[in-house]
């Protein structure tokens, strides 16, 4: 399908969605999101598609919501039109993974964006903000609350009040993203890790998907317990029995996602 606003490759099981309005630091307007979460729905429901990446350009994953779209509206408009709303709650709701790659700018809604992810790769020239707070606003879709829970209160705070950019070594160490790479490596490590996950049982993955987000929605004792019930549940799966008789014959496992 042919898209105004991203591009969208699938290559070796994996999606590539680069979002695409250079003119804008690939600010999220209502296209680009219209247009995101269909490419992300039909991704999830293609066989073909294991893994999921978005990225941006060398300069910008997103520089934040569309602040030309939205600077004129009033809130009966924002309201009504549930503006960053469900349209783009739906992307936590994609079965399969979705890595971020980010270069340069993860500002605002991109940085939500970002975090929506299952996990984020930084680029060295990353650089993640909650700048909303100049704009005489904040956050909308995550920036003070999945921020707050990946890389606790005084940092969240930090980045919410006062605006400030956060470099990619910053937010390794904060735990906001899971490595970082050199920039022009960024595809190359995005498109590994990927494979990596796409050669593995697509149930486990699935399960591993389902009870880490779990661990964000419920208490340890009641997470630990639908951990502990999803692994005996994998004894159903032929894939189990080909992973542990694969290790135990010390060859490769050749899973079948049954
Ligand atoms: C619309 C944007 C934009 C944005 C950049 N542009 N960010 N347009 N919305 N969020 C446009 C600029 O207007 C400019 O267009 C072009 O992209 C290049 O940007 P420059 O500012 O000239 O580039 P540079 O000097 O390199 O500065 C980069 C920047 C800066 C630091 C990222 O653009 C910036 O501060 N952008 C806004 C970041 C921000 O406040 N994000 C939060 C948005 S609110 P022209 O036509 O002039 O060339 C938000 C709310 C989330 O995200 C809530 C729910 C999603």
């Amino acid at each position: 399908m042919a898209y105004e606003t991203i591009i969208v490759e699938i290559e070796d099981d994996i999606a590539l969605i680069r979002l695409n309005r250079p003119e804008a630091l690939n600010a999220l307007n209502g296209t680009l999101i219209n247009e995101l979460s269909s490419a992300l729905t039909e991704a999830d429901h293609n066989d073909k598609v294991r893994c999921i990446i978005i990225t941006g350009s060398e300069k910008a994953f997103a520089a934040g919501a569309d602040i030309k779209e939205m600077s004129q509206k009033s809130y009966v408009d924002v309201y009504t039109e549930d503006l960053f709303g469900a349209q783009i709650e739906a992307i936590t709701r994609v079965r399969k993974p979705i890595i971020a790659a980010v270069s340069g700018y993860a500002l605002g809604g991109g940085c939500e964006l970002a975090m929506m992810c299952d996990f984020i790769i930084a680029a060295e020239n990353a650089k993640f903000g909650q700048p909303e707070i100049n704009l005489g606003v904040v956050a909308g879709i995550g920036g003070t609350q999945r921020l707050t829970r990946i890389i606790g209160k005084s940092k969240a705070m930090d980045m919410n009040l006062t605006g400030r950019f956060m470099d990619a070594a910053e937010a390794e160490r904060a735990g906001l993203v899971s490595r970082v790479v050199p920039t022009a490596k960024l595809i190359p490590e995005a498109m590994a890790a990927a494979r990596k996950i796409a050669e593995k049982s697509q149930i486990a993955v699935r399960t591993v998907k389902e009870a880490v987000n779990r661990s964000y929605e419920t208490t340890l004792r009641e997470g630990l317990l639908f951990e502990r019930r999803a692994f005996h549940a994998l004894f159903a799966t032929e894939d189990q029995k080909e992973g542990m008789a694969a290790f135990l014959e010390k060859r490769e496992a050749q899973f079948r996602d049954r």
